[in-house]
């Protein structure tokens, strides 16, 4: 029996040496993505880790990547294909039709995605995504909106080099004569572009501008952003303005297209310098306002986003995460720390101690190994021992709370 996660997975345990982050840092992280979703008005959503294969093929798209090579698919002992999920839109626009929820509405996620790609530093098969899908919106406020929400979260956590692309991929109006002309561009260069993309400029020749292979071939392709129609083109200058307005910095990039194909008018992504380059989207997004169609449902325009959380721990590295408040020091014993501890915490203090009746020596071990700004020794006296870094007092216990709450601000 090995006890490696399997490959392209991790552990995030305390203790250990962390490959991607420590437990700390993954609780700062997730308790900020909350914070900022609830700034932003985003209640949670939660939807199924799988779901029937045919939401994603038809909402994500079968000629993508993610589709085609990348997902976890499985026969469930009643003959049902289901898939782990790859990624979180679908489902929660399944979820939003299925409640019956009309107008306006948000919802926000956290939680693990799968898709079997080639597993290296920042690109795992198991992943962790922090989103958020706002539904039934069409004005290009909400748009940047979201925009604004991942870039004030990356930029809260202390993502280094962040940058915001922006682009816009047109509606399925203009759209289609722009593919021709893409189309036209590429038959051209045929013979120049890299294995498996010839086959693509009939099938989705977007996914070749978005290649990784095919650099300077690619150089004077023709620009969604010059075949926009009035309606698309009116959008995304509003959508830029709001991003004016708000004080969001971006580029406009004509060659960002996604991975997925449910996209239409505007698609961004985030980047964090620090990352390389073939992982340094710490995270992304767009608008997709076909989609709830396109997995069978009513017309609900929506915009969305999705970060990366492994590769932001990544790129953050140390995180100044909070740790216990208080570690309590017993030289009576376990049992009557126990019950100190428990009229702490009913104050709101966080508390560490040992249960095992360890000598005290080895408790003030463990206390300087918490972090815990304020350590509490209990002895038989009526007052307790409290110290800080700098300072040392005795009080009775009912006064530890205000002391800890002064130390630690
Ligand atoms: P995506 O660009 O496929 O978009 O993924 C979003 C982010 O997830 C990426 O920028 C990256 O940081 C992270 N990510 C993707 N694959 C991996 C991997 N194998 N390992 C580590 N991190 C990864 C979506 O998933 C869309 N659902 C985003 C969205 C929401 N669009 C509208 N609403």
């Amino acid at each position: 029996m090995s006890f490696q996660p399997p490959k392209g997975t991790y552990d995030v345990v305390a203790g250990a040496t962390q490959p991607v982050g420590d437990p700390g840092a993954w609780r700062v992280l997730l308790g900020e993505w909350d914070r900022w979703c609830a700034r932003f008005g985003y209640p949670l959503v939660m939807t199924p880790i799988f779901e029937a294969t045919e939401l994603f093929e038809r909402g994500v798209g079968d000629t993508t990547e993610v589709v085609n090579r990348q997902m976890y698919t499985f026969t469930d002992k009643g003959g049902r294909s289901m898939t782990l999920r790859p990624e979180g839109t679908a489902g929660v626009v399944r979820a939003y039709l299925e409640s019956g929820s009309q107008g306006a509405w948000k919802g926000a996620y956290s939680g693990p995605m799968f898709r079997y790609e080639r597993p290296q530093k920042g690109r795992y098969r198991q992943f962790w995504q922090l989103g958020v899908e706002y539904m039934d919106v069409e004005g290009p406020t909400a748009d940047a909106e979201v925009v604004e929400l991942g870039f004030r979260f990356l930029t809260a956590v202390g993502v280094p080099g962040l940058l915001t692309r922006l682009n816009s991929l047109g509606c399925r109006d203009c759209r289609p004569a722009y593919l021709e002309s893409l189309r036209e561009f590429l038959r051209a260069r045929v013979d120049e572009l890299s294995p498996g993309s010839p086959e693509l400029i009939d099938l989705n020749p977007l996914r070749i501008l978005d290649s990784q292979d095919d650099g300077a071939e690619l150089d004077g392709a023709p620009s969604m952003t010059d075949h926009l129609c009035q309606d698309c083109a009116d959008h995304f200058e509003a959508v830029k303005g709001g991003l004016d307005e708000v004080g969001v910095p971006f580029m406009v990039d004509p060659r960002l297209v996604r991975g997925l194909d449910y996209y239409t008018r505007t698609a961004f992504e985030y980047i964090g310098t620090e990352l390389n380059a073939a992982q340094d989207a710490v995270g992304g997004g767009g608008r997709y306002d076909g989609l709830a169609e396109t997995i069978g449902g009513r017309r609900a325009p929506g915009v969305g986003l999705a970060l990366g959380a492994d590769r932001i721990v990544l790129s953050i590295g140390e995180f100044d995460g909070p740790t216990v408040g208080v570690y309590l020091v017993s030289e009576v014993g376990p049992g009557p720390a126990l019950v100190a501890a428990s009229s702490l915490r009913s104050e709101g203090i966080d508390v560490d101690f040992d249960t095992e009746g360890r000598s005290v020596k080895a408790q003030f071990r463990s206390a300087s190994r918490s972090g815990a700004p304020v350590t509490v020794v209990l002895g038989d006296g009526d007052q307790v021992d409290v110290r800080t870094a700098g300072d040392r007092a005795l009080m009775s216990l009912r006064e530890v709370p205000g002391y800890v709450r002064r130390a630690v601000t």
